[in-house]
């Protein structure tokens, strides 16, 4: 840093050193903090440390290291020490990211007593601004890593899905036709002739088997989308009605308590009206599993941005984040074996996806879950003038 520019003889040089070897040293320092700055941006594993060594090597480069304390903002994260609040002098400069302020960095002295207050040479401000623009550019070089590491496991996850989709496809047309098969003889076994108890009983059983064989095939056919929508027109609030009229009257026993808070507004959607009943049965189902001891579920309709929604919450379980990144996969289930097969969401989605729409969860352990569908208006109405 240059002799003429310290302010006030506070920066004077001590009176063993000349003033040309004190600017050099001062020099030193500042390049010794653009150097490390540089290092640790190559090798840092994340921003978060990148920002804490830098906090370190940030007050040496100044006049006065030992009272030099930094604050690095950045986004949310503010990294700094409580001696931060304690510096009477202080300067910043912005970290800049695509034309935005991103967050700032600062450096200021700590009071001492009666001391009086140093004052920033330009030397400084200039480093400063230094170190916030390499810091801008070591932030978007994370930042583009983050996204091609998302957009990476984002890809795994449906080229994952793709493959699971087929080999369903797959598994579902294969089966059906044997499955028919099963079903056909064992109903013209029992028009056949009498049987006996064990007989009829056993019949009974294979039926029932099948049946529920069928509605899984059926779930795989959804999901792995071998079944076109059948669109119509489709008001969401009568197939809430009509849902709540026809499940289950053991549902509504016990202790739940379902309640519905319907838009009177809400604009009619082009949908699969089967497909739709599914997405609430399902959901509500779930709804339902996850309060053993009994609660409250609120299904409500509304529309906004050309958008309807069908929100179906719960105040059950809830769920940790590890379950919620993981209930649309194909299978994923918590529930014991023979109680759930970890396709209702994936038909969920599958359906969703098929119309265009999208969802929204949000739960908390012991709090509740909340599932919000979103499908468009516009889009089956155009498609609908066009087709
Ligand atoms: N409302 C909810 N509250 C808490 N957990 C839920 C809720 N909905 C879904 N889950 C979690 O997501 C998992 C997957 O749900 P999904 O509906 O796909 O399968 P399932 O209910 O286990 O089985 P299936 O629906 O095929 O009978 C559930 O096992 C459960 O852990
Ligand atoms: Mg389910």
């Amino acid at each position: 840093m240059s002799v003429g520019l310290f302010t006030f003889g506070i920066a004077t040089p001590p009176l063993f050193m000349s003033s040309t070897e004190h600017a050099l040293r001062e020099r030193i320092k500042e390049l010794k903090c653009i150097y490390e700055l540089s290092r640790i941006g190559a090798s840092a594993p994340d921003l978060a440390t990148v920002l804490k060594k830098t906090l370190k090597i940030l007050p040496a480069s100044m006049q006065f290291p030992r009272r030099a304390v930094a604050r690095i903002k950045a986004g949310d994260e503010e990294y700094g020490s409580a001696d931060f609040n304690r510096t009477d002098a202080r300067i910043s400069s912005p970290i800049v990211i695509g034309k935005k302020k991103y967050g700032s960095v600062s450096v200021g002295y700590v009071k001492q007593g009666k001391a009086p207050t140093p004052a920033f040479l330009t030397e400084e401000r200039k480093l400063l601004q230094v170190v916030s623009r390499e810091l801008s550019f070591i932030i978007q070089r994370h930042q583009a890593e983050e996204e091609k590491q998302r957009l990476k496991l984002q890809l795994q996850h449906v080229e994952r899905l793709a493959f699971v989709g087929e080999l369903t496809a797959g598994i579902a047309h294969e089966l059906n036709e044997p499955l028919g098969r099963i079903l056909g003889f064992a109903q013209l076994i029992r028009k056949g002739g009498p049987l006996n108890a064990q007989q009829e009983a056993d019949m009974e059983r294979i039926l029932k088997a099948s049946l529920y064989t069928r509605e899984i095939i059926k779930k795989l056919m959804i999901f792995s989308r071998q079944m076109p929508p059948q669109i119509s027109a489709v008001n969401l609030n009568e197939t809430v009605s009509n849902i709540l009229y026809f499940m289950d009257a053991p549902y509504f026993s016990g202790n739940i308590r379902i309640t519905k808070k319907l838009d009177p507004d809400l604009p009619v959607i082009r949908a699969d009206a089967v497909q739709i009943s599914q997405v609430l049965v399902n959901l509500l189902t779930n709804a339902i599993h996850a309060m053993p001891d009994g609660g409250d579920v609120l299904i409500s309709t509304s529309h906004r941005n050309g958008f309807v929604t069908l929100t179906v919450k719960d105040n059950g379980v809830g769920m940790t984040p590890e379950v919620k990144e993981k209930i649309f996969e194909p299978f994923f289930t918590t529930k014991p074996v023979g109680q759930g097969t970890g396709l209702g969401l994936s038909v969920v989605d599958g359906i969703v996806s098929a119309h265009g729409g999208r969802i929204n969860v949000t739960s908390a352990p012991g709090k509740g879950s909340r599932f919000e569908v979103m499908i468009p208006v516009r889009t089956y109405n155009r498609k609908s003038k066009t087709s």
